[in-house]
C-alpha cells in the first residue's frame, strides 16, 4: 500500500505546481477576493464565522483559505508536501490566519490532536483513499461532540463511464470494483497538455452504499444526502451551463447524477 501513496504523492506534488498556474484554479482571481467554495455549499454547511474547520485533502489551500475569509479557524491537510507549501505561502499573502500539516488522512491521528466544529472535505477526495471504513472513523474522531462532517464528491455512478470517449458515456468501469485502479497519467485535469514523470496513479472506486454505510457505522448521524443533477466543472464535452454557472445536461438528454453531499452529525 505504501508504494501507492508514494506514487500518488509524488503525482500530487508535480501537479500541485501546474495547478498553481492553471486557468482551472485561476489563483489571481483567488487572490484578488474570489471564493473557490460552491454557493450550494455555503448553503448547505451554513455559517462558519468562529468555528474551527478541519479540511482534510485541502490540496494547495484555495478552498481551506476560501473558509477562512468566512470567519473560520481553518486547518488544512493534505499528502502532498509541494500543496501545504503552496498553501502556507498563499495564507501569508493574503494575510489570513491557517494552519496546514502534510499528512496522509490515514497518518493524522500520529500527528493532530485536536477535535473540530466542522470536518470538511470535497471533490475527487475518496477516490484516493482505499479503506472507507478507516477514514470514517478518523473523521468522526475529528468531530466534536455536536458538530457536523461535511462532504461534497462527484457522485460514484460517473465514475464507470470510459472517459477516453466522453461524448458516449460508454460504461468502461466496474461500479463494484474493490481492486486498485491503476491508470495511466496523461497531463492533469486541470492542463492536459502538462508533462508529468509520474506515470501511474493509484485510486479506489466506493460505491455511493459504502460511503454513507462507512459514515453511519464510525457513529454519524446522516442528517442528508444530496444528489445533484450538476457538475462545478465541464465533466462532459456536451454540458451545458446553466444559470447558477453549474454544468448540466442540455434539454432533453437524460439526466444521470453528477454530484453528491452528505452532512452528518455527531
Ligand atoms: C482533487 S484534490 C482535492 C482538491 C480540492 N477539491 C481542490 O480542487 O482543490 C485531492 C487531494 O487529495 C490529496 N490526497 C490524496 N491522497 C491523500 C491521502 N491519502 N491523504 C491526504 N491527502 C491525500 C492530494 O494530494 C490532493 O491534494
Amino acid at each position: 500500500m505504501q508504494e501507492y501513496f508514494d506514487g500518488n504523492r509524488n503525482l500530487w506534488n508535480q501537479w500541485t505546481k501546474i495547478h498553481f498556474n492553471s486557468d482551472f484554479y485561476d489563483v489571481n482571481s483567488f487572490i484578488n477576493g474570489k471564493n473557490t467554495i460552491d454557493p450550494f455549499e455555503l448553503d448547505e454547511v451554513g455559517p462558519v464565522s468562529g468555528k474551527s474547520l478541519l479540511h482534510l485533502q485541502c490540496h494547495f489551500g484555495l478552498t481551506t483559505l476560501s473558509w477562512a475569509r468566512l470567519g473560520a479557524q481553518v486547518t488544512g491537510v493534505d499528502l502532498a508536501g509541494e500543496a501545504i507549501k503552496t498553501a502556507n505561502d498563499l495564507a501569508k499573502q493574503i494575510k489570513q490566519p491557517a494552519s496546514f500539516i502534510e499528512s496522509n488522512v490515514y497518518d493524522l491521528p500520529n500527528k493532530l490532536d485536536q477535535q473540530f466544529d466542522i470536518v470538511y472535505t470535497s471533490f475527487g477526495v475518496l477516490n484516493w483513499l482505499p479503506d472507507l471504513t478507516r477514514w470514517a472513523k478518523i473523521c468522526f474522531d475529528y468531530v466534536k461532540p455536536g458538530g457536523v462532517f461535511y462532504l461534497a464528491e462527484y457522485h460514484p455512478f460517473t465514475w464507470v463511464f470510459d472517459e477516453k470517449n466522453p461524448d458516449q458515456l460508454e460504461v468502461g468501469y466496474d461500479y463494484f470494483d474493490q481492486e486498485v485502479l491503476i491508470e495511466t497519467i496523461v497531463g492533469s485535469y486541470a492542463d492536459p497538455e502538462a508533462v508529468i514523470d509520474q506515470k501511474e496513479s493509484y485510486e479506489w472506486a466506493h460505491p455511493m452504499g459504502e460511503v454513507l454505510t462507512s459514515l453511519i457505522n464510525a457513529g454519524f448521524q446522516l442528517e442528508f444526502v444530496h444528489e445533484f443533477d450538476f457538475s462545478n466543472y465541464k465533466r462532459y464535452p456536451f454540458l451545458v451551463r446553466n444559470e447558477k454557472g453549474m454544468w448540466v445536461m442540455p434539454e432533453g438528454k437524460a439526466r444521470i447524477p453528477l454530484m453528491f453531499s452528505v452532512r452528518a452529525n455527531k
